[in-house]
């Protein structure tokens, strides 16, 4: 199991609003938060190596559902399992109206609080960014709820090294956090992906 587990299928389930839209079935989930167009669908098309699994758009504000998928892996020839991930709806786009706007923290919030299936958040920032107020109140969710979160720092291939460990270090101080346990991460590069599936392995698991 060392190497991390292989994901082998994944499949869309269904779209959902409210708690009594959720799929019903007993699997592990990991879900996926962050600000609008940050990267989460293309995070989710790369660590399950799919074009295009989770809609990714140039047009911010695309992924207004609770997006439901599960997913076949294989930790060796004779062993595999299935677990769920979930693409929440992206927070903070300035595009739409108030009332669409406020309906992330509700939504998400609601989900945190009903999904017993939970094991663990992946919580996206863009790595050129600096931390907003929505980052925090997520952040701080997740604290408060006692939810295992990984921190993934996603875009890392638009910036040079050196303005990327720059970048990471004030995120951390902003989160209160060491800057070794944000994982910087990039859709078109591969970067991360391994620490991702790991961390994944590892909520799904224990
Ligand atoms: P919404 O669902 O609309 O809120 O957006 P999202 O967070 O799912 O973002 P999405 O994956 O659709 O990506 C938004 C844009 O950023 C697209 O044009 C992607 O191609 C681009 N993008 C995402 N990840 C990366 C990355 O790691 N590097 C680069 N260079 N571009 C990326
Ligand atoms: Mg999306």
């Amino acid at each position: 199991m060392n190497d991390g587990f292989r994901i082998v299928e994944s499949q869309f389930v269904k779209s959902a609003v409210q708690p009594s839209d959720y799929p019903q079935q007993a699997l592990a989930e990991i879900a996926f938060v962050g600000k609008s167009n940050v990267g989460k669908s293309s995070l989710i098309n790369t660590i399950l190596a799919r074009k295009a699994i989770a809609k990714t758009s140039s047009t911010p504000g695309k992924t207004q559902l609770i997006n439901f998928f599960n997913i076949r892996y294989k930790l060796d020839e004779s062993q595999q399992g299935y677990f769920s991930i979930v693409d929440l709806p992206g927070y903070g786009y300035a595009k739409v109206s108030k009332k669409q706007r406020d309906s992330w923290k509700v939504m998400i919030e609601s989900y945190f609080d009903k999904r017993t299936e939970l094991q663990g958040v992946i919580l996206i920032l863009d790595s050129r960014h600096s931390l907003d107020s929505k980052d925090q109140i997520m952040h701080q969710m997740l604290i408060a709820k006692q939810i295992p979160h990984l921190i993934v720092a996603t875009k890392a291939d638009k910036l040079n090294q050196k303005n990327l460990m720059r970048n990471l270090k004030s995120l951390t101080m902003d989160l209160n956090m060491p800057t070794s346990k944000i994982v910087p991460f990039s859709a078109p590069n591969k970067t991360g992906v391994k620490e991702v599936i790991m961390w994944i392995q590892r909520q799904v698991f224990y």
